[in-house]
């Protein structure tokens, strides 16, 4: 099952919210069920977030249509779609791509999107491989990993990008053990990337957030790698927020810190991480429990979901096409 998919003119997606406890689909048949699917992170990841940009202006043309918009209404409501979620860079790019095949009509439109979808899993493929050379050749014999929030198949349209690595490696035979971060506060590593090695028959264990940096300093862990959310020209890399500091724990005890990422997720237009856009979501999701009774205890609170980690930690960068390494001086832009 792909992570988000075309059916009958409607956007079907795994509903992350559900998850771990329910496998549930959602078919969303306007823009309006698209971008509070986006906001509202049933549908999330990088890629995939691409994916919902490009068929989300397939949805745009079919309504269009429907309901007779005009070209303003049009452009208003791909503007809601482009605009649901600011950090990931993939989101424009998918309804960008989408949008310039739309002299061609709605089937051109419909096309692309398809298009957008179809590369997904190729992509990451050819990232879990590259990914896997690199890793590889850095140690000797199966690997301790690392990683932060929901960088799998969940993520993407399918297979993943960091988890991508992951299984490449463990086909080989050379994965011990991943750590998983909990990533507070809605649960992405515990809820979703627990779910997806447990899948794959993949050993791993969740940390809690503040875990993290000192399970590295133990020399608990061989390397790091996450997914990114829009990576700067110079090689500063976003990231869901509790990246940084893996980053810079896994610089202080010299394990390599490894972004695996679609060449979609390269942004040229954005010079360093201080142009991101980082997203602030609402003090609940902090003060309150993922699903469960409020607690009825709602002090202030910040929210930021996303940080940046600064090109000078990086050690590489890998998408399907290369392996850039911003830490020594190479520029992904
Ligand atoms: O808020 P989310 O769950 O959409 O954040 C997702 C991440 O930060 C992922 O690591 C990133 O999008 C890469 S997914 C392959």
């Amino acid at each position: 099952v792909r992570t988000i998919d075309w059916r009958d003119g409607a956007v079907v997606v795994v509903d992350q919210t559900a998850l771990p406890h329910a496998v549930r689909l959602l078919e969303l048949r306007t823009v309006d069920a698209l971008v509070d699917a986006i906001r509202r992170l049933v549908v999330r990841g990088a890629p995939a977030l691409g994916a919902a940009g490009a068929l989300g202006v397939a949805l745009a043309c079919t309504q269009a249509a429907e309901e007779g918009w005009d070209d303003a209404r049009f452009d208003a409501e791909v503007a809601r779609v482009r605009a649901a979620r600011p950090t990931a860079v993939n989101l424009a790019h998918g309804v960008d791509r989408a949008l310039a095949a739309q002299a061609g009509g709605a089937g051109a439109v419909e096309a692309v999107a398809l298009a957008v979808l179809d590369e997904d899993g190729a992509a990451n493929r050819a990232i879990g491989e590259r990914g896997a050379d690199l890793l590889a050749a850095a140690h000797d014999g199966p690997l301790r990993l690392h990683t932060h929030c929901n960088a799998g198949a969940l993520a993407c349209v399918e297979w993943g990008t960091a988890l991508g690595v992951v299984r490449s490696l463990h086909a080989r035979g050379l994965v011990r053990s991943v750590v998983v971060d909990e990533t507070r506060p809605l649960l992405q590593g515990s809820r979703l990337t627990a779910w997806e090695l447990d899948q794959l028959g993949i050993e791993h264990r969740v940390v809690v957030d503040g875990a993290a940096a000192s399970v590295i300093a133990r020399g608990l862990v061989d390397a790091v790698v996450v997914g990114a959310d829009r990576i700067a020209a110079n090689g500063d890399v976003a990231n869901k927020v509790g990246t940084y500091p893996l980053a810079l724990a896994a610089a202080r005890a010299g394990i390599p810190f490894v972004v695996a990422a679609p060449e979609s997720t390269v942004d040229p237009h954005t010079p360093s991480g201080d142009a991101i856009a980082i997203e602030e979501r609402p003090e609940d999701e902090v003060t309150g429990w993922p699903g469960g009774a409020p607690s009825g205890w709602a002090p202030p609170a910040f929210n930021p979901a996303f940080d940046v980690t600064p090109a000078d930690l990086v050690t590489a960068v890998v998408t399907e096409t290369r392996v850039i390494r911003p830490a020594a001086g190479e520029r992904p832009a």
